[in-house]
């Protein structure tokens, strides 16, 4: 399909053009945006006059004598100190859709020419541990960015960089050395009971390595085995892992996100690398000897008493940690599968460990300046009380559990409205609209505040909920099944409303505003910009008739642009990971 161009880029074109006719060699951005004032307002006329000295409405005035009317702008008008009003002509905005809408997979946006490989470091739980809301933020935001990425072209590789490696493994092994059998093979349990199994070998080992000082001996020899490979030790160890992936699956089924196991990258896979990431540094002059340790210093990284806080790379015992595995990903990452861009979503608390581990990577040379890198540090979950999201007993509270409670949740606002739905329906309806509400209460505050997890706001009708966007979507689904056989068609030759221009002019943004949403890491502009759209229909809705429209060319056009504004309703919820039933 040919990509369309955006009108906003059309007559940024123009402008630039009769800028640079009228004061030649002013490379000048005519900072357009839309308005209220017309269709789309231009300042950028101010700045240019403050170089050449020039009086701001005279220079308007003199681009705006360069510019040719009648094709996508219909009027152009100085106003106030020398801004252009811009105004698009009806037919424009109806061709430029009608080219949106002959191609329905991309909406007529076209993929970057020259795209990066970014590297999504996200949905990163930890083995032989329950999953909490800070898991569900990293998940939700990771996929979502990572679909809007592809969106734009951009390849994307996951990595989801699981806890499975360090010292509470020793304790976990010896103890199921000791007690055989305690964990069933993987394959004949759900992601309920590998949970239940993982928490009672914990518990018990956890009890026994408290109380028996021989026993903790073992485990401490346990780690060693396991982290030069032993096989038998490794063995034991593998029954963790994949007992929890049971787990991790199930978990992210309910999430309605798709893992490939071939991206769960955790700490373990580096375990091999790390012994020449010490020595690397070392070598380079990057990492010094501390007391033993291996150590990176920073001169503008220190703690409350103006001590340097290093990064600890190898601690004296020998063993490797936490960022002994990110600086070795990091050299996979780049080296191995040529990363230009970075990603961690991983909990804002964790930003002072990347910022050191970025930096000691670039020093090692491993990052170089062509390769960006990110941590998108995401803020906490908050309970409605505006702290931390804990259960009433002050204990983390069970993803799972999040999550079956928003879908009866859902499933209560789903039956009230259910007009013609079967109850096979409604609970399949309940599933999309909960783990949408999920999502999108995640999704549509910056990832870097805090937000209040708060079930009744979340599933609410009125408002910025998804839900919200998912009945727009049915609504329109409806109107083009009562529609019957009359198809929906552009009609350019149509004179507009007011709330069909606006809502053709926001339809034609959607391609800018994933480009931008997705550039700047920044998922909660998709989301607001699909909030305005639903309004906008809304708006439309109120004021057009489209059934009952005056006339047939007219009914055909109105349907058009609902379904123009259904599709792209339905694409960027994809891109947020969220679904849009045909029928609420
Ligand atoms: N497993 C870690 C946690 O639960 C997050 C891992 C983040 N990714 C990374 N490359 N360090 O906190």
């Amino acid at each position: 399909m040919a990509p369309v161009k955006s009108l906003s880029a059309s007559v940024a074109q123009q402008l630039t053009s009769a800028i640079s006719a009228t004061v030649p060699e002013a490379a000048v951005d005519p900072l357009l945006r839309r308005s209220d004032r017309a269709d789309y307002q231009a300042n950028g006329i101010l700045a240019l006059a403050k170089k050449a000295k020039a009086n701001p409405r005279e220079l308007a005035t003199q681009v705006v004598a360069n510019i040719t009317t009648g094709g996508v702008i219909k009027d152009i008008e100085v106003s106030g100190p020398g801004f252009l009003n811009i105004t698009i002509s009806d037919k424009a905005i109806i061709e430029n859709l009608a080219d949106r809408y002959a191609d329905p997979a991309r909406l007529g946006v076209p993929p970057k020419t020259n795209p990066g490989i970014t590297v999504v470091d996200y949905a990163q739980p930890n083995v032989a541990k329950e999953m909490h809301v800070g898991h569900l933020r990293s998940a939700v935001i990771g996929d979502a960015l990572r679909s809007m990425l592809d969106f734009t072209g951009e390849q994307t590789i996951g990595r989801h960089h699981i806890g499975d490696w360090g010292t509470q493994f020793g304790m976990l092994i010896q103890y199921l050395f000791e007690h055989p059998g305690e964990l069933a093979p993987a394959e004949d349990v759900d992601g309920e009971q590998a949970m239940s199994n993982l928490n009672r070998v914990y518990k018990a080992s956890r009890a026994v390595f408290d109380a028996d000082e021989e026993f903790k001996e073992r485990a401490r020899k346990r780690v060693v085995a396991l982290q030069s490979g032993d096989k038998e030790t490794l063995g034991l160890w593998q029954q963790f892992v994949d007992e929890s992936k049971v787990y991790f699956y199930s978990v992210f089924e309910k999430l309605d996100m798709e893992i490939r196991d071939d991206e769960i990258v955790g700490e373990s896979a580096y375990n091999d690398g790390m012994p020449e990431t010490a020595r690397l540094l070392e070598e380079m002059g990057v990492a010094e000897r501390s007391d033993g340790a291996l150590v990176v210093f920073f001169d503008d990284i220190r703690g409350k008493d103006d001590k340097p806080v290093p990064l600890i790379v190898q601690k004296a015992d020998g063993g490797f940690g936490y960022a002994a595995s990110d600086l070795t990903a990091i050299r996979d990452r780049v080296g191995d599968l040529h990363a230009t861009s970075l990603l961690y979503v991983v909990d804002v608390r964790q930003s002072l460990h990347f910022k050191m581990v970025f930096e000691a990577a670039r020093r090692a040379g491993w990052l170089t300046d062509e390769v960006t890198a990110h941590n998108m540090g995401y803020g906490t979950v908050l309970g409605a009380d505006g702290k931390p999201f804990k259960t009433r007993e002050g204990e983390t509270v069970k993803l799972e559990d999040l999550l079956d409670e928003a879908v009866e949740r859902a499933a209560e606002v789903v039956r009230e409205k259910a007009q013609d739905l079967s109850e096979a329906e409604i609970l399949e309806r309940a599933a999309q609209v909960g783990i949408g509400a999920v999502k999108y209460a995640d999704l549509s505050t910056s990832p870097s505040r805090d937000y209040k997890f708060d079930l009744d706001q979340m599933v609410s009708l009125n408002g910025d909920t998804s839900v919200y966007l998912q009945y727009a979507y049915a609504r329109i689904q409806s109107i083009l099944r009562k529609a019957e056989a009359v198809a929906p068609a552009a009609h350019p030759e149509l004179e507009l409303h007011a709330a069909e221009r606006a809502m053709g002019l926001h339809l034609d943004a959607f391609g800018d505003t994933v480009f931008e949403a997705a550039a700047e890491y920044a998922p909660h502009k998709l989301a607001a910009y699909l909030y305005q759209l639903a309004s906008l229909y809304t708006s439309f809705y109120d004021k057009c008739p489209v059934l009952k429209a005056d006339t047939e060319a007219q009914k055909e056009n109105r349907l058009f642009l609902c379904d123009l504004t259904a599709r792209t309703l339905h694409q960027g919820m994809a891109l947020l990971g969220i679904r849009t039933p045909e029928k609420l």
